[in-house]
């Protein structure tokens, strides 16, 4: 796939296979494009855990807040819930943040997804509560969850207006919109 078409395909996606698995192997594989990510003074903060077993992946789906915009909806249902999640950890020994360092290497890790038949959801709303239930030493802050399956769901990119609504809608075919401002209103002519 060119860059192009693989930029365009990387959509987030909230409903999987659960059925089909993702090996620790593949996880392994996408945690590694992240670490080839840009880093700010090259500190490499960022740490990862793979998981992909069905009673962990219960545990921490229980954290997760599912898109915001869908009040009506309470998130996948059971059948079409992530397959495995890489979940991203600020090492705080190595630096106090690491928010652009994030966004380059979850944005790694889901082109790597596309790249393979997967798909994934960038999921910052989690419940501290799952830092405990991970066992995590104290070092470690969760910044993001990153949920992984082969996709469900179609994923349709449409033209939002200057002022119109930027929140994402689903159809009843399942089909879920999210809107992009247009190129000519996101550059700002010098
Ligand atoms: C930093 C970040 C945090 C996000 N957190 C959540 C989240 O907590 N729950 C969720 O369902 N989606 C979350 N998303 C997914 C966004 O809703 C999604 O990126 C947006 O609707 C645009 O869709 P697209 O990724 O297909 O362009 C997050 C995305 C980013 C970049």
């Amino acid at each position: 796939m060119k860059i192009e078409q693989l930029i365009r395909a990387t959509r987030t996606c909230r409903r999987f296979h659960q059925e089909q698995a993702i090996s620790k192997e593949t996880l392994c594989q996408l945690i590694d494009l992240a670490r080839l990510a840009g880093s700010a003074k090259n500190l490499q903060p960022l740490k990862y855990l793979a998981i992909n077993d069905t009673k962990k992946n219960e545990a921490i789906f229980s954290h997760l807040g599912w898109a915001g915009y869908l009040p009506e909806w309470p998130g996948p249902a059971e059948g079409e819930r992530p397959a495995a999640y890489i979940i991203c950890l600020l090492d705080s020994r190595l630096a106090a943040e690491a928010a652009c360092d994030l966004g380059i290497a979850s944005q790694n890790i889901l082109l790597g997804a596309t790249a393979r038949g997967l798909a994934g959801c960038r999921i910052a709303s989690v419940a501290p509560k799952l830092h405990h239930q991970l066992n995590l030493a104290d070092h470690l802050k969760i910044l993001l969850v990153i949920a992984l399956g082969v996709p469900k769901e179609k994923v349709c990119i449409e033209e939002a207006g200057p002022d119109s609504d930027i929140r994402y809608w689903h159809t009843p075919n399942h089909t879920h919109h999210v809107p992009k401002r247009r190129l000519a209103d996101i550059i700002i002519e010098g």
